[in-house]
């Protein structure tokens, strides 16, 4: 058989296109303990539950930084915050959700002072400035929309699988929970999914002051 020339797609890549290219998955020079993460999110779930962000299927957000004194900062669509996508045929870009003062969020939530998120919680914060920190969830066989976020975000995987991608612009990359760190160019159009059947835990984190 041979290939009809006319079916065959044109991708039309210039020569230094040709490879894909990872930078806007960047993986830091840090390392945390990825069976100590682990026991701590164990530990944070025996007493809280997901939020929703508000009613958003197949996701949930606990929130481990909060406005100073402010219990109120963290629910609801404060879980989320503002993201531009394109929902339909038009390809009309919109925003969605609330803006959020990521600076604000500068307290450490008390509630986990004893676990391990304290302890990579300080670490982090000496090297980056951070917006809101949380646990989010991406519940199996699902995905987030196609948007982009006002700024980049840090990641820390802790349960994952091998169907948990995330893709930026057309590149995508799968990041394993071994306590490695990476930060993200979230502020252009990307998704993540998880096509696993079982939940997928990251730590991600605002982070303020990285440029790509
Ligand atoms: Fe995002």
């Amino acid at each position: 058989m041979t290939i009809d020339s006319k079916n065959v797609v044109n991708l039309d890549l210039k020569k230094n296109e040709k490879v894909l290219n990872f930078s806007d998955f960047q993986k830091q020079n840090l390392k945390f303990d990825i069976a100590k993460l682990q026991e701590a999110y164990m530990q944070i779930i025996q007493t809280k539950k997901f939020d929703d962000g508000g009613g958003i299927s197949h996701f949930g957000a606990i929130c481990l930084t909060r406005k100073p004194g402010d219990p109120d900062s963290v629910k609801g669509q404060k879980a989320r915050g503002i993201y531009w996508t394109k929902p339909d045929k038009s390809g009309k870009e919109v925003s969605r959700d609330i803006n959020i003062d990521e600076a604000e969020y500068s307290e450490f939530i008390p509630d986990y002072d004893n676990t391990y998120f304290k302890e990579v919680f300080d670490t982090l914060s000496s090297k980056y400035k951070l917006g809101r920190v949380r646990i989010l969830l991406k519940e199996p066989r699902s995905t987030l929309s196609w948007h982009r976020d006002p700024e980049p975000r840090l990641h820390i995987p802790i349960i994952t699988n091998p169907g948990c991608l995330m893709v930026i612009d057309n590149v995508a990359k799968h990041m394993p929970a071994d306590g490695s760190v990476w930060i993200t160019n979230n502020t252009k159009y990307h998704n993540a999914f998880n096509g696993g059947e079982e939940n997928r835990i990251h730590l991600v984190a605002c982070v303020l002051d990285y440029k790509f």
